[in-house]
Formats: C-alpha cells, sequence, structure tokens
C-alpha cells in the first residue's frame, strides 16, 4: 500500500496525479490546493477515467486540508506560479520560496517520515531551501529537474536522429535553467552507439541547445509553463521510489562532497528507491564537462544566496 500526495492541483500537479493514478504508481493519491474546489474538481475529473482507463488508483482532492494528506509515502510539491513569457525560472523566487517553505512545514507535520520531490522553480533553490529550512536528511529531498530536462534531451535527440524515443539515453546534469542545464552529448547513445558518431557536430550543438530552451520554447507556444513532461517527469520519480524500481534519474541531490561539491542541491544521477536517493552515481566528466558543472554550480550557488538574503534559511 502506497500514498502519494501531491500539492498545488494546478496544470503540473493535477498531470502528476493522473500520470499517477492510470500507471497506478499508488494505491492513493491525495491532490491538495489552497484553491476552494479546484483539487476537489480536478482528482474527480480523473476518477471519471479510471474506468475508461482501467486503474484502481484512489484520487482524492481536497483544500487545505493537510490532516487528509496524513502518513504519506511520497509528497510532490508543485506550489507557487508557473513562469510567463520571457521569464526566468529564478525570478519566480520572490513569490515562491514563502511558499514552498509553509507547504513543506506543513507536510511534515501530517508526515514526518516523508520523501518529498520538489518542482516548483527555481528547482534546484527550492529543494535546497526545503532540504535545509526542515533540517531533513538528503535522501529524502529531491528535485525533479533532471529527469525532466533528460526526457526533453532524449525527445530532441530522437528528432534529429529520426528514431525512437524509447532507444535513446541521454542525461542533463547541473542545474534546472536555462543557461544552467548540461546536456551530456558524449555520453548519449541510440542502441548503445555514441550519438556523436551518428550526427555532425553541428546537429548536436544544436540538440543541446533546443535542450537547454525546451522549458521556455514551451513556455512561449502555451503561455504558461508546460505540464504534461514536468508532471510525468515527477511521476517516474515518484514510481521508482514507492517501487523501489532502483533506476537511475538525473535529480537535485544535496551533494556532500560528489563532483567536488557540497552545501548544494543540483542535477546529477541518483539511484532511486525505497530511501529515496539511495546513492549519487559520479560519472567520470571530462575536463569541458567539469568546467560547464563548476559555471552551473556557482549560478544555482548565487540563486540560493537570496534565500539567505531573505532570512529563509
Ligand atoms: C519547465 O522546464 C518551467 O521548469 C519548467 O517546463
Amino acid at each position: 500500500m502506497s500514498k502519494v500526495t501531491v500539492v498545488g492541483a494546478g496544470n503540473v500537479g493535477a498531470t502528476c496525479a493522473n500520470v499517477l493514478a492510470v500507471n497506478e504508481v499508488a494505491n492513493e493519491v491525495v491532490l491538495i490546493d489552497i484553491k476552494e474546489g479546484l483539487a476537489e474538481g480536478k482528482a474527480m475529473d480523473i476518477m471519471q477515467t479510471a474506468q475508461l482507463m482501467g486503474f484502481d488508483t484512489v484520487v482524492k482532492g481536497v483544500t487545505n486540508d493537510y490532516a487528509q494528506t496524513n502518513n504519506s509515502d511520497v509528497v510532490v510539491i508543485t506550489s507557487g506560479l508557473p513562469r510567463k513569457p520571457g521569464m526566468t525560472r529564478e525570478e519566480l523566487i520572490g513569490v515562491n520560496a514563502g511558499i514552498v517553505k509553509s507547504v513543506a512545514s506543513n507536510i511534515l507535520q501530517h508526515s514526518p517520515n516523508a520523501i518529498l520531490i520538489i518542482v516548483s522553480n527555481p528547482m534546484d533553490p527550492m529543494a535546497y531551501l526545503t532540504l535545509k529550512s526542515l533540517g531533513l536528511p538528503r535522501n529524502r529531498v529531491i528535485g525533479m529537474g533532471g529527469a525532466l530536462d533528460s526526457s526533453r534531451f532524449k525527445y530532441f535527440l530522437s528528432q534529429a536522429l529520426n528514431c525512437n524515443a524509447n532507444e535513446v539515453e541521454g542525461i542533463v546534469i547541473g542545474g534546472h535553467g536555462d543557461t544552467t542545464m548540461i546536456p551530456l552529448a558524449r555520453l548519449a547513445t541510440y542502441k548503445g552507439i555514441p550519438v556523436s558518431t551518428l550526427l555532425p557536430a553541428e546537429k548536436l550543438d544544436e540538440v543541446v541547445k533546443a535542450t537547454m530552451v525546451g522549458g521556455a520554447t514551451l513556455t512561449g507556444l502555451l503561455g504558461t509553463s508546460a505540464w504534461m513532461a514536468p508532471g510525468a517527469a515527477a511521476s517516474a520519480v515518484v514510481e521508482s521510489i514507492v517501487k523501489n524500481q532502483r533506476k537511475m534519474i538525473v535529480c537535485a541531490a544535496s551533494c556532500e562532497g560528489e563532483y567536488g561539491m557540497k552545501d548544494i542541491m543540483i542535477g546529477v544521477p541518483v539511484i532511486l528507491g525505497k530511501n529515496g536517493i539511495e546513492k549519487i552515481v559520479e560519472l567520470n566528466l571530462n575536463a569541458d564537462e567539469k568546467t560547464k558543472l563548476a559555471a552551473s554550480e556557482a549560478a544555482v550557488r548565487k540563486t540560493n544566496g537570496i534565500l539567505h538574503d531573505m532570512k529563509l534559511i
């Protein structure tokens, strides 16, 4: 039996709850929002697809009633504002930081042992804020960004290769920001074949650039942040934990010396199992990749500095 709470019934939260249900990731999903009736409505809409889709997961919507989230195994936090066209994720920190901090502390009062998945932007600093302000062990706070960015990378690679996206492997490390994410083109493969031997360097470069601005491109097209892939990426992270799948997924993790980094949460490959982050996988990066990771680390650290200025940690 597993119970998952999704905080925020906006586009990303509701999509995440829907994917969790359709894939029967958990037995019970509680969707909670501050807006009266919103979570109840989205949950009812999802439940009216149960017979059509053939799933048994029960999704329940509640307004602000944290008691209903009691004893959740995993909690996904999507609360806060999404970005608008032309905005960076980092610009959301002033509004979202206070929201994420109070949501996470409400959650812990009712589910003291829950593993927290942070989706709200700016994602890496929001994960860091949750970890630091609540004093949680590092295996229990996970930022979703790398799962999403890696999925976008595989999509753009499959477009360039004109192949099935499920046959492509690719990982994106670093911060979840337009200039901070690092698609690792050198390690990307198609059926085990390095894509660098299948695509011209300029094409591969285009794929990397498209991946980095993948979220911004969609925000421009949609007028608000994307939600399908972000919701599904959060669900995939939850699934590896509640089913103890031990998948290697890139997530923002608290590094304590891994990759030479300390006191930061940033995207690195992790093994996700029943305890949350079971292990950080240290890739053998080349000099160029190390330089990019150092720059990404510096940028994320600078945004984390705003949290100190705001006296939130
Ligand atoms: C995304 O990448 C905005 O972080 C969100 O779609």
